[in-house]
């Protein structure tokens, strides 16, 4: 059995097949709660820190409405300008005197293994909601849970994931998750922004079935999931290359029409412009689902690393 009781959730990486199979029940659960009773009371008196020193509207809400849904409560910020890191107070101290208020802690922030850190100085169990381009793993927890609903399992799917696979923290973490299941992943990025090579690397040697192409309709052919990301302007340390390379793949909707109609779209969100508004009335559009599903599948995460469930 899976036990997350206590346990910080960090990195795609730290999940064995068995506790993906177990969170996926579990968010199933919650699914099922909310649409029967709105919302339960397992965690009445528990209180939830959000901590955001990075723009979110997805994740920081769907983090707090799994919270009230769960019967919980939350206290937090949304922007570091109005935490005391504006004052110079550094994350370890931040965090160290939420600790003392709350039981969970979710937070995001620009610069890669802060998470980690944060984990290293709290008691409660820390849920790394995106640490700069490094991982996003409730954001890959969602994605999985979202295949499985849309496509009845994740097994035998062909996954596609196009755009910025370099800097984008999703597929960093989702492929981590992926690699679990019998899927084959193809990679579609420009040649700037391919998926880290020692990540492919490290994936292909750990069995995972991987291409890579700059081709996106060649590669929508074969897909069952087509994930399309945003190109993360915030990362680039030059804005020439920025311009340059957005823009870089546009799903359109007579695309999925004329290639294939029954894939199922995916995307993190926000979109910039990589799917035209069009795409957004057809079956397999799963993007704003896959939102939604994010609040069942954060109230699985917290009510299990509380250890109510
Ligand atoms: C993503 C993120 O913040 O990494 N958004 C999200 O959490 N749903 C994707 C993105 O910003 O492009």
């Amino acid at each position: 059995m899976a036990d997350f009781k206590g346990k910080d959730i960090l990195d795609g990486a730290q999940f064995t097949r068995n506790e993906l199979d177990h969170v996926l029940d579990v968010a199933d659960y919650m699914r099922k709660q909310v649409k029967e009773r709105r919302a339960l009371d397992l965690m009445d008196g528990y209180v939830l820190g959000t901590l955001f020193f990075e723009p979110s509207t997805r994740t920081r809400l769907s983090f707090e409405t799994a919270m009230h849904r769960l019967g919980g409560s939350v206290v937090g910020f949304a922007s570091a300008g109005t935490s005391s890191s504006a004052k110079g107070e550094s994350l370890a101290d931040t965090i160290r005197n939420v600790d003392q208020y709350v039981d969970v802690i979710a937070m995001r922030h620009p610069k890669i293994g802060s998470a980690r850190e944060a984990a290293q100085a709290a008691e409660a169990p820390v849920i790394n909601g995106g640490d700069g381009a490094g991982q996003h793993p409730t954001q890959a927890l969602l994605d999985l849970f979202t295949i499985q609903s849309e496509r009845g399992q994740v097994d035998g799917n062909t996954i596609v994931l196009c755009g910025d696979l370099k800097y984008g923290r999703t597929v960093h973490s989702g492929v981590e998750v992926y690699k679990h299941f019998a899927c084959k992943l193809i990679f579609v990025a420009p040649e700037a922004l391919t998926m880290p090579p020692e990540i492919t690397a490290r994936l292909k040697d750990q069995g995972v079935e991987i291409e890579e192409t700059t081709d996106l309709e060649a590669a929508m052919a074969e897909a069952d999931v087509l994930y399309m990301t945003r190109i993360q302007k915030e990362r680039f340390e030059d804005p020439a290359e920025y311009e340059r390379l957005k823009g870089s793949y546009i799903l359109t909707r007579d695309m999925v029409e004329r290639i294939n109609p029954d894939l199922t779209i995916m995307h993190p969100l926000p979109r910039v412009d990589e799917i035209t508004t069009d795409v957004d009335t057809l079956p397999g559009a799963a993007y704003f689902r896959q939102a939604q599903n994010g609040v069942y599948t954060r109230m699985a995460l917290i009510a299990l690393v509380t250890g109510e469930i």
